[in-house]
């Protein structure tokens, strides 16, 4: 089995940096009973959203299995899990708490502190609950308000046993592929949709970020963002200003509101009916200072010109995952890199996500996934090279601790570092995941007798 190895002075050795795995509510939980529906139920429901027509009624049983699923990510030898919140099975349609719903959050943060894991919480990874969909979703400025507002009972519940507090998972997701690409619940395609839903995201993590301060003071508050390089498709001039846009577009328009206050220039080259509607005040909300930003990266993005706009090329050359996506390790760290140029010195940053999914087999209970560990041997030395490229990394996350619903592609795409038998709900740890325990165990071992000396 190959071994994940990194340079023997990298500060992701040190006590202070920090690993852990990650999941998301609606991917792995089930109990969809307990809670109320959210979009994704809905969407799940319509004939050809999802490519294997499946649903996250059970997922991984998450809920029901969840002790188990806590002792094995103590076997890991992590030091940190990231989850997120279901917020309807935190809240109710008719607006009470669901106390049982937010019990099983503070079970579970419980659990982790005995085990010595830390809890980095994410309030919303996608799934919004139906009856706030039913009154306009993220279209409705009134959404933002209530976010907040589930944000306070959350905050209140959890406090400083969380570690850490994401507003939101990657609203370049929420927005663009849900109101504006029609690949996501609740499905829309329609420009001026896409960028007022962002408009309202980005206006509730700035609605929530002064509430989780005051409930959890010693917790630290920030958002998730997903990057990726936008690369030209040739050298011509349209098509390096068609890439430019897609980066202004992609990455900028959800990061440089946060940090400057304004959005991208590229906002004025939109069509007046296609802006979004910004509030006298919206800006000061969101651009409030934040402790942390989450990274999610996955791979770099190819981009030609069309009609003065641009489009995406997809890739055919291997090295592929099975989501299509090119291995494309320093990507991460020249978007990284790339960003603060443009905008500054960058917030201290979590990679809250990490990973790629693969034609995975189990042949006498083990799953010999070594592209996978290839993977994150490489983007564990793409966070080491940007750390040496003075950007301020603290923590890294894989995703994902289980193989999930993986959203659009159900459950045909595997992340995990272990494997999920979705009929018997049995678990085995992957190669990667053996690889990886290895990795963090040793790490462990080599800081507590530094430590002891
Ligand atoms: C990210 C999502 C996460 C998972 C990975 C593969 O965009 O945050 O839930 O689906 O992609």
């Amino acid at each position: 089995m190959k071994k994940i190895s990194l340079p023997e002075h990298s500060e992701l050795l040190s006590s202070e940096f920090i690993f852990g795995v990650a999941t998301s509510s609606f991917q792995i939980e089930g109990a969809a009973d307990q809670r109320e529906p959210s979009i994704w139920d809905t969407f799940c429901q319509q004939p050809g959203r999802i490519k294997d027509a499946s649903d996250g009624l059970v997922a991984c049983e998450h809920v029901q299995r969840w002790r188990d699923d806590v002792d094995l990510i103590a076997s890991l030898g992590v030091d940190a899990y990231r989850f997120s919140i279901a917020w309807g099975r935190v809240i109710r349609a008719n607006g009470s708490v669901n106390e049982n719903g937010l019990a099983f959050y503070v079970r579970l943060v419980d659990a982790l502190a005995a085990l010595g894991i830390s809890a980095h919480v994410t309030l919303y990874h996608w799934d919004l609950p139906q009856y706030l969909e039913d009154k306009g979703g993220w279209l409705n400025r009134e959404t933002a308000h209530k976010f907040a507002e589930y944000a306070e009972v959350v905050a209140q519940a959890l406090g400083d046993t969380v570690a850490s507090y994401a507003t939101l998972n990657e609203p370049f997701c929420s927005a663009y592929l849900s109101y504006e690409a029609g690949i996501h619940a609740p499905g829309f395609k329609d420009r001026k949709k896409g960028r007022q839903a962002a408009h309202h995201l980005l206006l509730a993590h700035g609605l929530a970020m002064p509430i989780l301060e005051k409930h959890a003071p010693n917790a630290e508050h920030g958002i998730v963002l997903n990057f990726s390089p936008c690369h030209p498709a040739t050298d011509s001039a349209a098509d390096r200003n068609a890439a430019a846009m897609a980066h202004a577009y992609h990455n900028l328009w959800y990061l440089q509101p946060i940090l400057t206050g304004n959005y991208p220039d590229l906002l004025g080259r939109l069509a007046a009916h296609e802006r979004p509607e910004i509030a006298l005040g919206d800006m000061q909300i969101i651009s409030q200072p934040i402790d942390f930003l989450g990274v999610n990266y996955y791979t770099r993005t190819v981009f030609r010109n069309k009609n003065d706009w641009f489009s995406d090329v997809p890739p055919t050359e291997p090295p592929l995952t099975t989501m299509g996506w090119e291995i494309y390790p320093e990507g991460l760290t020249e978007v990284l890199t790339d960003l603060q140029h443009t905008l500054g010195k960058l917030p201290p940053i979590y990679i809250t996500e990490n990973g790629a999914a693969f034609p995975d087999e189990v042949v006498n209970n083990r799953v010999h996934d070594e592209a996978r560990i290839d993977y994150y041997n490489g983007h564990l030395l793409a966070v080491h090279r940007c750390i040496e490229q003075g950007v301020a990394i603290r923590g890294y996350f894989a995703w994902s601790l289980l193989d999930n619903f993986e959203w659009a592609e159900g459950y045909t795409q595997r992340f995990g570092i272990v494997h999920v038998n979705f009929d018997s709900q049995q678990r085995i740890l992957k190669d990667s995941g053996r690889a990886l325990r290895q990795f963090w165990q040793a790490r462990k071992l080599h800081t507590q007798v530094a430590e002891a000396l």
